[in-house]
């Protein structure tokens, strides 16, 4: 034994230790935003009025001794700001990233996605040995509805305001009505968003979820909008008739088993002086980038194991990109290789996605 430790450093294993507890707090952490998600606790606090854990117990109906718990630990974990005498606030700052859903910087909602993300873990073992992964749907309904928490608050601030209007000629032919494809089209916010935005033109989403057109479908319903249409892909695959105008894909095609195919699709689907704007994970070129350069990765290769690249891998010859698997150099040569010769890239200060605009 003490030969087997001679050659340690004791002060580096030390720092590792803490490394791991900081992560395993991190886990828990987690776990009890998703918690603050569900039972209301952010949005209850949205005002930054300071609560004790008693009056807001009794404002909520639950239980005083959980409540203060739970308080906490937001406020040891910085996220909640303790202001003395067993009052906690929440700031309006926490409160666009926790509380309110219409803020570009909301991230709470997201987390309603944690419990079927670590049950997943039971599976993944197989997945190791076999190299199958598991399909989107394996997630279930609150898996397709986290994703679209995390990626709505995009499209209902920023993708009509500031992102269209920087693609070149798209809003003129949106606004004088345009066929439009949304491919990979999730619980279709994105879709709906530019919908009503855009009454002259139609819409068209594309996705395999069954869980994800569930949604969509009812996200339809409560948007009121009749200018959509939800299509399930493998029944009802993106025509090849040069028939749209402008096709988004965001965040979906690292997701997919095959995105050459659905590249190839959308290459046949577009008119010759139609737009394709491709949202995707913002990357390093490689993995030695990404370990120094890349802050979110950790997180990132988390997601890609549990959902991103077991999606990617769920055919047995799936391509299995995964979340950093579609950086810009593997988009430009993808979408060079499917025959388009225009591809620009964006920057819409998302801390998550790159964006590109790509043309025939
Ligand atoms: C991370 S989600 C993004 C959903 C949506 N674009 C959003 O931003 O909320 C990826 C989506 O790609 C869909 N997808 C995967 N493979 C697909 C395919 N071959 N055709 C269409 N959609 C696909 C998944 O079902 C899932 O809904």
């Amino acid at each position: 034994m003490a030969e087997a430790t001679s050659n340690v450093d004791m002060a580096k294993a030390q720092k590792t230790a803490e490394q791991v507890f900081g992560v395993l707090g991190g886990a828990l952490v987690s776990a009890m935003i998703y918690l603050g998600d569900r039972l209301g606790f952010y949005r209850t606090m949205q005002s930054g009025e300071p609560v004790t854990s008693d009056e807001l117990a009794r404002k909520m109906g639950l239980h005083e001794r959980w409540v203060r718990e739970w308080l906490q630990g937001q406020a040891s974990a910085g996220l909640i700001d303790y202001k003395g005498e067993g009052r906690f606030a929440l700031s309006p700052e926490a409160a666009m990233v926790l509380a309110n859903e219409n803020s570009p910087l909301f991230l709470a909602g997201g987390f309603c996605a944690l419990p079927a993300q670590m049950a997943i873990l039971e599976r993944l073992p197989e997945s190791f040995r076999t190299g199958l992964g598991l399909p989107y749907d394996a997630l279930g309904p609150e898996g397709a509805r986290g994703v679209e928490r995390l990626l709505a608050p995009f499209y209902r601030t920023q993708l009509v305001p500031v992102a269209l209007p920087k693609l070149d000629g798209v809003v003129s032919k949106l606004k004088a009505g345009a066929k439009v494809a949304d491919v990979g089209c999730g619980g279709g916010i994105a879709a709906i968003e530019m919908a009503k935005a855009f009454p002259q033109s139609a819409f068209h989403g594309y996705d395999i979820s069954r869980h994800a057109l569930e949604r969509a479908g009812e996200n339809r319903a409560k948007a009121g909008v009749t200018n959509v249409t939800f299509h399930d892909a493998r029944a009802e695959p993106i025509p090849a008739d040069a028939s749209f105008d402008f096709i988004s894909t965001f965040d979906c095609l690292h997701d997919m088993a095959h995105p050459e195919v659905v590249i190839a699709a959308i290459r046949k689907a577009l008119k010759p002086q139609g737009t394709w704007m491709i949202a995707d994970v913002h990357g390093q070129p490689s993995f030695e980038q990404n370990l120094t350069d890349n802050p979110l990765a950790p997180m990132m290769y988390g997601f890609s194991v549990l959902c991103c690249m077991s999606s990617a891998m769920s055919e047995p010859d799936g391509l299995g990109l995964g979340t950093l698997g579609f950086p810009e150099p593997v988009a430009r040569r993808m979408v060079t290789e499917a025959g388009f010769t225009h591809f620009k890239s964006h920057d819409f200060d998302n801390p998550i996605n790159a964006y590109y605009e790509v043309r025939p």
